[in-house]
């Protein structure tokens, strides 16, 4: 089994069954929502990152120089890391996947802007995207990132086990958009992210799972619980 667990916002680690050490969207230092600080993180092999906004990769540079782990995400983004000093990076682009030692990934299409949180030159713009990870368990874990409703999520049919999605509105789907994803994409499991983490984007959760009804089970964590995948 893989444990993912939520750290607030849409910071999520994922140890898989072989040991393998996964952070996406690494936002822990100023998330009034984090249940860890990022000192707490001590072995990391992978940072996931959907996009370059300060509320997903704050954290991402420092940890990856500390720990030696692997930044993948789009060329931009981590070319912008090489430039600041991270040594492990793989960029890709949206709609391509490669295999990891933990199995593959493949980056899907986000709708959203993706500006990078201390490019003060704009030259590493870039626009989200979400993943969809192939465990080597057999395990398939979507991502989203920040996004909008979109009808690509449709592609994802029947290819998602557990998948994690934005609900907080303002910057991303609401309830209601999210529920609709949930139609889409056709999960087993569903989990809401990027909520509660400032009164913005404040929601209930149980309102979202009564939105998707019988079409997912949708498991509500609080900052630190884990889920078995
Ligand atoms: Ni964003
Ligand atoms: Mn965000």
């Amino acid at each position: 089994m893989a444990t993912l667990t939520w750290h607030g916002h849409a910071c999520i680690s994922l140890e898989t069954d072989e040991g393998t050490r996964i952070l996406f969207d690494p936002f822990l230092t100023d998330n009034p929502a984090a249940d860890i600080r990022p000192d707490d993180i001590d072995r990391l092999d992978y940072i996931l990152v959907s996009h370059g906004h300060f509320d997903h990769f704050i954290d991402c540079i420092p940890l990856a120089k500390r720990t030696g782990a692997t930044v993948v995400s789009t060329f931009e983004l981590v070319t912008f890391c090489s430039n600041q000093g991270v040594e492990k990076v793989h960029g890709m682009n949206i709609g391509g996947g490669h295999r990891f030692p933990f199995g593959r990934v493949k980056l899907t299409p986000a709708l959203h802007t993706g500006s990078i949180a201390g490019d003060d030159t704009g030259a590493f713009t870039t626009d989200c995207c979400g993943f969809l990870l192939e465990l080597n368990s057999g395990k398939r874990v979507y991502y989203s990132g920040d996004t909008a409703l979109i009808k690509d999520m449709e592609l994802l049919s029947g290819s998602v086990d557990v998948a994690l999605l934005p609900i907080g509105d303002n910057y991303t789907m609401d309830p209601a958009d999210a529920a609709r994803a949930v139609e889409f994409i056709q999960p087993r499991v569903v989990i809401p992210v990027h909520y509660n983490t400032w009164d913005l984007i404040a929601q209930d959760p149980e309102e979202f799972r009564r939105l998707v009804g019988e079409r997912a089970e949708v498991v509500v964590l609080k900052p630190g619980d884990s889920y078995e995948v």
